[in-house]
């Protein structure tokens, strides 16, 4: 098989295609011939040595992909050779075949492209577990949501959208019109404007009932100062902590300092709520993860919710494919095929 392999931490020409034997599936395991691999803002962070989930240099990483069962192991039930999935990886994502366990392994319906498939499961996933496992959202809900043109971000704005919540999001402003001809209802260039003057404005001084926040340090202050009564703020990400293109320690020590902390007492006496996600520290809950999987991949299949594919890169034009996300360029997913 091929995999994209990073030696060790650096900027994206680290990355190299190698060579290894083919895995073969164990007990309750199946073997998918991968058609195309996600790539996750956290395959950035790992390859700069900065996503401390990542496994030990040298390493493949790649959380999703989707493609063709070629192997099945004893005891598998209910999928079969020759079917198509779309599945979790537990990292090795980035790689022309994958072995799964069975419970991470969901059929493509009819009506669902295969390589569209694999920009389904982090990016929908993430969004739905704050959207609508934690925070409820529904009509009447306005929601911020942060870098609006990236994979979590259109996620969640189908999502609201489909829920009938009102979504201000923040992007670059070359995103703005893509994202309102998607349903964003007001769309913030939060490079030349102050998010939460513009969420105050746009709310009357209301302020919104859930904000998705994943640029961490000082916006985590500035989105709970966003929040209404009532109001849910989830953080899941630090992406302000790797502006360039190799780690830099001045970036995380200032994106640090700038976290706040949250006081019990002032939770309570505002009636906010904050909330932290990682989906990579629910592996042990599939249990809670996989019917929840299932639904995104039966709403995709139904057309209710469809992955925004931006862009495609071979296997050996991974670097660029790396460049091009860090370059902000992406509106959506951006996709590895081999
Ligand atoms: N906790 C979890 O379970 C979980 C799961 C998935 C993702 N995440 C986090 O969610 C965030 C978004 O992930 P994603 O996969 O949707 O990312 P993505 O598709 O790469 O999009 C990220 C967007 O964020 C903006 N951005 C802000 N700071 C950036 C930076 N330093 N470098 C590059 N882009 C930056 C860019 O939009 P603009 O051009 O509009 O600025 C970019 O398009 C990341 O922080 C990621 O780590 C967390």
């Amino acid at each position: 098989m091929r995999q994209i392999l990073f030696p060790k931490a650096g900027p994206p020409e680290s990355m190299r295609v190698v060579e290894k034997p083919d895995p073969e599936p164990g007990p309750g395991e199946v073997r998918v011939r991968t058609t195309a691999a996600g790539i996750n803002f956290a395959d950035i962070s790992a390859r700069m040595g900065m996503y401390q989930d990542a496994p030990p240099f040298p390493c493949v990483i790649g959380y999703e992909v989707s493609g063709t069962i070629d192997a099945v192991g004893e005891g598998v039930d209910g999928l079969s050779v020759g079917q198509a999935v779309v599945a979790m990886t537990r990292f090795g994502g980035y790689s022309d075949t994958v072995v799964v366990p069975v419970l991470q392994a969901v059929p493509v319906p009819d009506g669902l492209d295969l390589q569209a498939a694999a920009g389904l499961p982090v990016t929908y996933l993430t969004a739905w577990l704050m959207l609508m496992h934690l925070g409820h959202v529904g009509e009447g809900d306005t929601v911020l949501v942060h870098s609006a043109g990236g994979g979590v971000g259109l996620s969640a704005l189908q999502i609201c959208k489909w829920r009938g919540a009102r979504v201000i999001g923040t992007a670059s402003s070359g995103k703005h019109a893509r994202l309102r001809e998607m349903g964003l209802d007001h769309a913030i260039d939060y490079r030349n404007q102050d998010f939460e003057a513009e969420v105050k404005r746009i709310t009357d001084g209301e302020g919104v009932d859930i904000v998705l926040d994943a640029v961490g340090g000082d916006s985590f202050k500035k989105s709970y100062r966003c929040l209404t009564d009532f109001g849910r703020l989830f953080l899941f990400g630090v992406s302000s902590f790797n502006p360039g293109l190799t780690r830099s320690i001045f970036a995380a020590l200032k994106g640090i300092a700038q976290t706040p902390r949250f006081h019990p007492f002032n939770l309570m006496n505002d009636n906010k709520g904050v909330h932290g996600v990682n989906l990579g520290h629910l592996w042990h809950r599939l249990d809670v993860m996989r019917p929840m999987f299932d639904r995104i991949v039966e709403l995709a299949a139904a057309g209710v919710l469809s992955p925004v594919i931006d862009a495609t890169f071979s296997f050996d034009e991974a670097p660029a494919a790396h460049h091009y996300i860090q370059a902000r360029k992406n509106f959506g997913k951006v996709l590895l095929t081999p």
